[in-house]
């Protein structure tokens, strides 16, 4: 699928956008990057000075959280969910998740509710035979270790769908939406407080289990980030000459676009990606890394635009792949990879949907690693679109249409049924 690039009037300097896939990737990155080039430079200002502003700005975070590792403390911000709860979060600690981008919640659930739900897990996929008639991974996202998966493909358990309508989640997620600016330019680019309930999988890593971990990348797109019109609008910032106003926390034209296909695509915008633990894991044993620079993304959005990367090439970013973050190109925000701290079952993990994360390699692995994946995606017009495909995802226990079609639990009788649902699980899926 492709079409010929379209002008846009938004500015005096036109920018080429393609709203589908590209037919020839080389020659439309060319193109882009000859076109934002000219743009950032009808501003008055040099790319190299453009860059050097976001670097400047992301030098001075990388070496505060450098420091702040090498004397031992933790990088990730801390917030009981009792606080979240009563309202009582104090501002220095909305400060420090919005400096940070990233957020433990601390008893986000009771701890027994966690472990209940891990062995309601078990329960769920060995009363349908799951390990005797598993196939083996749908997609090589994720690796597996022998027979038995670690990434789950199961969406519809009791437990996840449980955890996804209660009301625990629903006031993390909204306490997490609102540190986003989901109003501005006069139109409201998503609603803080309904979440659309994005169906994702289930890690269940086995202790003694060896892991090579995932590598630094993110997963907000691909080449979509520089090449379709909703995000070129949504980056302005970054390419008008205007690099000291780009707010990573802004939603403006992120709400509605399209996005290139692939294997590793997101049809769903994110605020943050999070997990909720089911099991105790300690930050030694292969765990969530991320760069805790939200403004980070203004570098990894100008960095393919200076003249050491060859014109065709986005710094390795193409599609079908999960966007990568290296030592060739990102050598100073990967020094600020810092982990997560010890989690215990019930907590929660988010992350800004742009950051750059991994997961640790792990040898001979002390304990369990289970998490359930359930972010924070809150209703906007490519969020409801989705959400038909996943309320017939949910209807017909198959896979979302985001993920391999395994359809493991069609025929599964004691999936989550509809009846279950309460109202922000019908609001979630867009039956209320
Ligand atoms: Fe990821």
């Amino acid at each position: 699928m492709s079409q010929a690039p379209t002008a846009t009037s938004a500015s005096s300097t036109t920018l080429p956008h393609w709203q589908t896939t590209p037919d020839d990737l080389p020659a439309a990155i060319r193109e882009v990057k000859t076109a934002l080039r000219a743009r950032i430079e009808a501003s008055g200002r040099t790319v190299e000075e453009v860059f050097a502003v976001v670097e400047e700005r992301v030098r001075e975070r990388v070496e505060e959280i450098a420091a702040a590792l090498a004397r031992g403390e933790t990088i990730w911000p801390v917030i009981d969910y009792a606080d979240i709860e009563a309202g009582t979060v104090s501002a220095e600690q909305r400060d420090r998740l919005r400096r940070r981008g990233c957020v433990v919640v601390r008893g986000h659930f009771p701890r027994e509710q966690a472990l209940g739900w891990d062995q309601d897990i078990v329960d769920y996929v060995e009363s349908n035979r799951f390990f005797e008639s598993y196939r083996g991974p749908g997609d090589d996202f994720f690796g597996s270790v022998g027979s038995r998966p670690e990434i789950y493909p199961i969406y519809w358990s009791p437990a996840q769908m449980q955890a996804r309508q209660s009301e625990h989640m629903r006031r993390v997620q909204a306490f997490l939406n609102r540190q986003w600016t989901s109003e501005s330019e006069g139109v409201q680019w998503f609603d803080p407080d309904r979440d659309s309930m994005y169906p994702d999988r289930i890690r269940r890593r086995p202790p003694g289990a060896d892991s090579l971990g995932l590598g630094t990348h993110l997963d907000p797109g691909t080449l979509d980030l520089w090449m379709t019109r909703a995000y070129q609008q949504a980056f302005h910032h970054l390419f008008d000459g205007t690099v000291e106003q780009y707010d990573p926390w802004d939603a403006a034209h992120r709400t509605a676009g399209p996005q290139y296909p692939g294997s590793t695509m997101c049809s769903a915008f994110r605020t943050f990606q999070g997990w909720t633990a089911l099991s105790d894991m300690d930050a030694d044993q292969g765990v969530l890394h991320t760069v805790p620079i939200p403004e980070a993304m203004g570098y990894l959005m100008l960095r393919p635009l200076l003249a050491d990367v060859a014109e065709d090439d986005m710094c390795g970013v193409t599609t079908n792949q999960v966007f990568p973050a290296n030592e060739t190109w990102h050598a100073l925000l990967l020094q600020a990879l810092s982990g997560i701290p010890d989690v215990k079952a019930g907590d929660s993990v988010w992350w800004h949907a742009d950051m750059i994360h991994s997961v640790a390699p792990v040898t001979a692995q002390k304990g369990w690693g289970n998490v359930m994946y359930i972010p924070a995606a809150p209703w906007c017009p490519r969020n409801e679109e989705y959400s038909a495909n996943v309320r017939e995802a949910f209807l017909a226990g198959s896979s979302p249409s985001d993920f391999p079609e395994e359809n493991y639990e069609r025929t599964w009788g004691n999936r989550f049924a509809v009846e279950d649902l309460n109202a922000t699980g019908r609001r979630g899926l867009g039956l209320a």
